[in-house]
């Protein structure tokens, strides 16, 4: 039994432009003028998309329940969804597209999957290793303005993987607290410096769902060693960024398009002896020195 409402819908599916449509139109009523800008692109893209493949309904219950999957492998400190964006190049498409910057200013890179708030906070100078196994790395540089000014009260949130490729996030967070991540602020003169262990190139996490879609799709799976670090200061863009080691044989084809040149640097290998910092070390290490240049916040 049909009513008067009915009749208004009748025959409203028969086209896949009247579906489209009918969306459109009720999400030009959203009230924040910016929501409403994406939310339209959105809707007439991925419309589109889905008639130009034909997605039949198989694929796209498929897709969901991928995503309830990859949802599951999601916790603090861990964003699987972060590395589809990453994997499939949305990341660095946003960074760059965000952060036009001055040609002496420190490029920006995605901030990766495992960024964790509120991480242990080091004095300046300190091992962050925290038990984390590999070969000992001593890193200094200085952060500063566009001027060459350093900055004070620079709030550097460092993190990055083991001997094995793994993070902390990865492998016993819980259990053992962080390990080779911190947090550390700079003082009047800008320098930092910490001890921790030389990261080495690492596969994307080979127990979620993006490694499935890797392995169904490019093969590559891969990331150049590097440290990620985060760099907060007042009146200056918080710049999130890589250090990547120059000996590393993934910098062409990371698995996430985060190379850029101007962020790769020498992790100098160095026999037992002094330290920069003055410690006699009995073993090889390695230093890096890299100084970082930040922008002015946005006005
Ligand atoms: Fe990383």
């Amino acid at each position: 039994m049909s009513n008067s409402h009915d009749k208004g819908l009748e025959n409203r599916y028969d086209s896949l432009e009247l579906i489209t449509q009918e969306v459109l139109e009720r999400y030009a009523q959203t009230p924040d003028p910016r929501l409403r800008e994406l939310m339209l692109s959105l809707i007439k893209h991925i419309h589109s998309f889905a008639k130009e493949v034909k997605l039949t309904a198989d694929e796209w219950n498929f897709t969901m329940s991928f995503l309830e999957q990859t949802g599951k492998w999601c916790s603090p400190g861990r964003n699987e969804f972060m590395i589809f964006s990453d994997a499939l190049g949305l990341s660095m498409l946003t960074v760059t597209q965000d952060y036009p910057r001055p040609a002496h200013a420190t490029e920006p890179t995605l901030v990766g999957p495992f960024l964790l708030e509120d991480a242990p906070q080091f004095p300046m100078g300190a091992d962050i290793s925290a038990g984390a196994t590999g070969t000992p790395m001593h890193a200094q540089g200085q952060i500063l303005t566009m001027d060459g000014q350093p900055v004070a009260n620079a709030v550097i949130d460092v993190w990055h993987s083991d001997d094995r490729g793994l993070y902390d996030v990865q492998d016993g967070l819980e259990e053992r607290g962080a390990w080779a991540r911190a947090v550390l602020t700079t003082g009047g003169d800008g320098r930092f410096s910490f001890w921790s262990v030389l990261p080495v190139d690492y596969p994307v996490p080979q127990d979620g769902t993006a490694i499935q879609m890797l392995k169904a799709t490019t093969g590559r799976s891969w990331r150049p060693a590097h440290l990620h670090f985060r760099i907060r200061a007042p009146g200056q863009r918080p710049l999130i960024t890589h250090i990547f080691d120059r000996t590393s044989k993934n910098l062409d084809g990371d698995a996430v398009f985060g190379v850029r040149p101007s962020l790769i640097a020498d992790f100098k290998h160095q026999a037992s002896g002094i330290a920069p910092d003055g410690k006699d070390m009995m073993r090889d290490f390695y230093t890096l020195d890299y100084n970082f240049v930040m922008t002015d916040a946005i006005q």
